[in-house]
């Protein structure tokens, strides 16, 4: 059974950036993850992960997911990032973000490595993983990867990193979605991440918003993916937080109408009406699925926030 947590705004932090990752302990992010990958410079790999493990050592995360995202499993570094984080901070640690995955062997590698850290450090909590889908090798095997293990609590979908794998051109100066409007040029991508995510049961999760002075272009961009199922997005900023965990969050409004809908339908013979006329509008037990959705979710963010 795959693991859920409220994940509606990640903020990425780089790990050797000491100032921003202690001001990120006391934002309001859903969870915090210290980058070892893109945000780190070559040279200050080492330092990055000794200072990660030092933060999930001794800093108090609160209620936040505790996630560190390793580097690509391409490169010489992220065999040492999985062994050094997992073994002097594992107990600190919920999830591991996993860049680039290119298939379920990634995915198969890491989880054996962590049983065996696991076992040998008798921990007795397994430790999650995060697949980023940012490559077109990694889209067309979403599915596999999704399934792979029952440590994948989400897929990520790293839209910079797709966008060069396709060789298309940038939009932006970030590549991170800005000027990306409408629907957008892989609205499909998006669609696929979010069926094979919800298919095993999984969270997905919407890469940066690139353009932390674009607050527009930051919420068209939420509306986009909290529109198609997406979970949460990633946040650079701290200014980003606000919208995103508004915009991945069922409004008032719409909860208190998911409750008014499955009141209607409970009362009209006893929940077994076929449909019936709520408002002037048709209700059937879909719309009672779907109502109950909204009101899970909502439950369940509360229930996991107080
Ligand atoms: C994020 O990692 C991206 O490549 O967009
Ligand atoms: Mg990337």
């Amino acid at each position: 059974m795959n693991v859920i947590r409220l994940r509606r705004s990640v903020l990425s932090v780089p790990a050797n950036k000491e100032r921003m990752v202690h001001k990120a302990m006391g934002l309001n992010a859903d969870e915090i993850m210290l980058d070892l990958e893109d945000s780190v410079p070559v040279q200050d790999k080492e330092g990055a992960r000794r200072a990660a493990i030092a933060c999930f050592q001794e800093a108090d995360f609160g209620p936040k997911v505790r996630a560190c995202r390793i580097n690509d499993m391409q490169t010489p570094y992220a065999y040492r990032d999985i062994i050094d984080i997992v073994e002097q901070a594992g107990t600190s640690v919920d999830v591991l973000v996993v860049p680039k995955v290119a298939g379920p062997a990634h995915v198969s590698a890491i989880d054996l490595v962590l049983s065996q850290i696991e076992t040998a450090l008798n921990l007795t909590r397994k430790i999650g993983i995060e697949a980023c889908i940012e490559t077109a090798e990694g889209l067309s095997q979403a599915e596999a990867i999704a399934a792979s293990s029952d440590r994948v609590e989400a897929l990520v979908f790293g839209v910079a990193d797709f966008t060069a794998s396709m060789g298309a051109p940038p939009i932006g100066v970030s590549g991170h979605g800005e000027g990306e409007t409408g629907q957008g040029r892989w609205y499909s991508v998006l669609c696929r991440l979010a069926v094979a995510a919800k298919a095993n049961g999984l969270q997905v999760i919407d890469a940066p918003y690139g353009d932390h002075s674009d607050p527009e272009g930051l919420f068209a961009s939420c509306r986009l993916s909290s529109g198609l199922g997406f979970d949460g997005k990633w946040a650079i900023h701290p200014s980003q937080l606000e919208t995103i965990n508004t915009e991945f969050s069922p409004s008032p409004e719409r909860v208190e109408q998911a409750r008014r809908v499955v009141a209607a339908y409970e009362q009209a013979a006893g929940g077994h009406s076929g449909s019936l006329a709520m408002e002037g509008k048709m209700v059937d037990a879909a719309s009672v699925r779907l109502a109950r959705s909204v009101v899970d979710k909502w439950e369940q963010m509360h229930g996991s926030r107080n």
